[in-house]
């Protein structure tokens, strides 16, 4: 097996390709439109859930030219929703993945075409490549990116954070807040890239389990380092949480608390898959990786 970096950088290149060539080329009307949104998706971020939808895809022994799609599929509704995340009416930032935001280089109208139309693309990839041999599985996974995305998964989520501005949430509606936001997209990289493979009932289960840990655990780091790092460093700008008023895991618990939650989750989801074999090896470095990570 490759390491880690290796395994990851090499995903990295893959999904950048894929997307290049699923996003329309930028000469092309409407040129500006389109620039913005290859502007919001390429060269930048982790790749985080494509990294997830890959690494389940290897444990279900999925074909990888598969897998590919429905990693990007994920990846554009997450750009999507960090476009319209920045933009003045929500958190109102202006540097996102070490570049200007999209209505900053562009401008807002332009920005909200930009989520509109990378949600549409996601949805268009799911529905016109292969993923599994089984056209109703197809369904049900477009069915399942659509309910993450939504108003009972991301969108709801944003609707939460939104609302809860200024006010002390509890530690259950804190967690019902992030599990929205950032954990339904997360959980949707996990299953969808499973399900380009043979997922058994069991199995599925299981890995449902370990993405619900896994996505809820992101997002308690994306607090810390919020509170604890550099916009050097996030590529964001930091401490905007508290600027902005915001509840978060440090907020109500503070940051050694919040860590330490964060590393309860991770042995969670490494539980969860303490019986699976060397196949799961991926998604267990990347429960490490989701934790330990830097920026
Ligand atoms: C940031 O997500 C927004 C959250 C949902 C917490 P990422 O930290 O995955 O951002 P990129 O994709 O790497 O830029
Ligand atoms: C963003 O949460 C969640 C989504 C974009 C759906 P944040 O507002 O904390 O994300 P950052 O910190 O701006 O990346
Ligand atoms: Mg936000
Ligand atoms: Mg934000
Ligand atoms: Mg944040």
């Amino acid at each position: 097996m490759t390491d880690f970096a290796a395994w990851t950088r090499a995903c990295q290149t893959r999904i950048e390709g894929v997307l290049a060539a699923h996003l329309p080329p930028a000469h092309i009307a409407p040129a500006r439109l389109h620039e913005a949104m290859r502007y919001a998706v390429l060269d930048g971020g982790k790749r985080v859930r494509p990294l997830l939808a890959f690494a389940a895809g290897e444990f279900t022994g999925a074909d990888v030219e598969q897998v590919q799609h429905a990693a990007a599929a994920v990846e554009l509704i997450h750009a999507y929703s960090l476009v319209h995340d920045d933009m003045p009416t929500m958190d109102n930032d202006t540097l996102r993945r070490g570049k200007p935001t999209v209505h900053v280089e562009f401008d807002e109208a332009t920005a909200l075409l930009v989520g509109d139309a990378l949600q549409s693309l996601a949805f268009d990839i799911l529905a016109a490549q292969p993923l599994t041999a089984d056209a109703n599985t197809q369904l049900k996974m477009l069915q399942l990116l659509a309910q993450a995305a939504g108003s009972r998964g991301m969108a709801g989520g944003q609707a939460i954070d939104l609302a809860s501005v200024g006010k002390p949430l509890d530690l259950t509606e804190l967690e019902f807040m992030h599990i929205h936001k950032t954990g339904a997209l997360i959980r949707a990289s996990v299953l969808l890239g499973a399900q380009c493979g043979l997922l058994s009932a069991a199995t599925a289960g299981a890995l449902d389990h370990y993405a619900k840990c896994i996505g809820l655990a992101f997002q308690v780091v994306d607090d810390v380092l919020d509170a604890e790092a550099s916009s050097a460093t996030l590529g964001k700008t930091a401490g905007k949480d508290a600027a902005n008023n915001k509840p978060t895991y440090v907020s109500l618990l503070g940051v050694a608390r919040a860590r330490e939650l964060a590393q309860e989750l991770r042995a969670d989801a490494h539980a969860t898959l303490a019986q699976a074999g060397a196949s799961a090896d991926r998604l267990r470095q990347l429960a490490d990786f989701v934790v330990e990570r830097a920026f």
